[in-house]
């Protein structure tokens, strides 16, 4: 396998001398192109590991090394090249009078020339369906357009690894699976994104990895399925299980966590139910062929559910 372009080691870190550690020991490598998804519920230390990937937080104990920069030597001004983080909150990043501002400055620190920004500004603003005058200030904006706004603005510096710590608070569901297309289309293209999200549904479709952290630790780190799909685990935990994986495991079809695997299987199933009696009246409707629709899922799976008498 190649090299881990951010190698976490052993990191261990604590807000202040008398608290306790947030961080116990946690080591994670992320190599190029992945698409990884950060879980585990609050307080659990998300957030705190993300700002180390940056060099926003620095280790007490272990290394953080980015592009094989160990990032207690390194000035996260250096940094910002390699890893763009997304905040929690959109207006801790927010600084500049207009939006053209905004977009522009961390571009005009790289060294862009002038053309070159306004393509980058464009692209961005497109990527992430914001159209206002780049003239108005940022701070009259919505708190879902300022979060788009601070997405852009990331998004037009296309640094090699973006971390996103929950993206889409304030941004409709239809945004949000646009958004998640363009990172998903930059991974194809050698970024990596690392995405913090409750939203278990997002991960399944689109992670390529994903990490379970809980109490300052990493419990799991391993294929969306063997995370997502463990129904024991995620109830274990506090977090509720994807209907589609709960149907799955009730019909014996393992941990199965994608809508559309689910709709092929019961597919499958309703042709060789129908092959071997009377169709019921569900089955002599053939299930909707693609493009398939994910919010048709829950009605699609209650119908073929109900066709196999479940
Ligand atoms: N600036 C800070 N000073 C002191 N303690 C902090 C600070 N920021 C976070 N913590 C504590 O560190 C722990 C981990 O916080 P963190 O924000 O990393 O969790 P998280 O997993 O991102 O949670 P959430 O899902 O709520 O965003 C929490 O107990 C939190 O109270
Ligand atoms: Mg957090």
């Amino acid at each position: 396998m190649s090299e881990p372009i951010i190698s976490v080691r052993e990191v261990w870190f604590r807000y202040s001398k008398h608290q306790e550690w947030v961080l116990k020991g946690v080591s994670l490598d992320v190599f190029r192109g992945e698409f990884i998804g950060i879980i585990g519920e609050t307080g659990a230390g998300k957030t705190t590991l993300a700002k180390h990937l940056n060099g926003l937080l620095k280790p007490a104990k272990g290394v953080v090394l980015v592009f094989g920069k160990d990032t207690r030597k390194t000035p996260t001004s250096k940094l910002a090249r390699y890893v763009g983080y997304l905040f929690q909150n959109p207006d801790s990043q927010i600084y500049s009078a207009t939006i053209r501002d905004e977009l522009s400055v961390s571009l005009r620190k790289l060294g862009f020339r002038d053309s070159e920004i306004e393509e980058r500004i464009k692209w961005a603003l497109d990527g992430v369906d914001l159209r206002k005058p780049l003239d108005m200030s940022p701070h009259i904006l919505s708190f879902g357009e300022r979060h788009r706004l601070a997405i852009a603005t990331l998004l037009a510096v296309k640094p090699d690894v973006f971390v996103l710590d929950e993206p889409f608070a304030g941004i409709d569901y239809k945004r949000s699976l646009q958004l998640l297309q363009v990172f998903k289309e930059l991974t194809n293209r050698g970024h990596t994104v690392i995405l913090i999200t409750h939203d278990l549904q997002l991960l399944a479709e689109l992670a390529t990895r994903v990490v379970f952290m809980r109490g300052g630790s990493i419990l799991r780190d391993s294929k969306p399925e063997d995370v997502i799909g463990d129904v024991e685990f995620l109830q274990e935990h506090n977090y509720t299980p994807l209907q589609v994986t709960v149907i799955g495991a009730g019909i014996g079809l393992g941990r199965l966590i994608r809508v559309l695997d689910l709709v092929k299987e019961l597919e499958k199933r309703l042709q060789l139910q129908a092959s071997l009696s009377t169709p019921s009246r569900c089955c002599r409707d053939p299930l909707p062929q693609q493009p398939y629709n994910t919010s048709t899922a829950p009605l699609l799976i209650s119908l073929a559910a109900q066709g196999l008498s479940l």
